[in-house]
């Protein structure tokens, strides 16, 4: 009987590991595709948002080869300050701290070597 409750708990255990290990990851893949959408919105009309594709603008570099430049990190504080330098015809951009982690891990998710 005790070794019969012993066997119950650890499989009791092992089912709630698998709930939270789900949860836990379900939440970066929304926080991904939060990331997507904000740039798809507010910077698909010139970049080239996704592992693929041509920008629009000729100029524009595709997100997924901003990290052969410079760490994707650096991007942070522009994003969340409003500064971002280097676009002659783009309007300034401000994200809130949440949005600009989503916008910074999706950028790097999509990073070409
Ligand atoms: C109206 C067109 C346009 C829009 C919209 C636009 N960009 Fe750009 N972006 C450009 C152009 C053009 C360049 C290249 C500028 C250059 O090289 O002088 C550029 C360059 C960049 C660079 C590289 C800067 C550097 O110094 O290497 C980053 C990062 C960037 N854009 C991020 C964004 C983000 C994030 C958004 C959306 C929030 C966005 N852009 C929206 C036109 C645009």
């Amino acid at each position: 009987m005790l070794l019969y409750n012993i066997r119950k708990r650890v499989w009791v255990t092992a089912g709630t590991i698998v709930v939270v290990m789900m949860i836990v990851q379900a939440a970066p893949a929304e926080n991904l595709k939060h990331g997507e959408e904000l740039l798809i919105r507010a910077c698909a009309s010139c970049h080239a948002v996704g592992r693929t594709g041509e920008s629009s603008h000729k100029f524009a570099p595709p997100f997924r080869t901003l990290g052969q430049r410079y760490p994707i990190e650096s991007l942070e504080e522009a994003l969340g300050e409003g500064i971002m330098s280097g676009h002659p015809d783009m309007p300034e951009f401000k994200f809130d701290a949440k949005d600009v982690g989503a916008i910074i891990a999706y950028l790097k998710s999509i990073q070409q070597r």
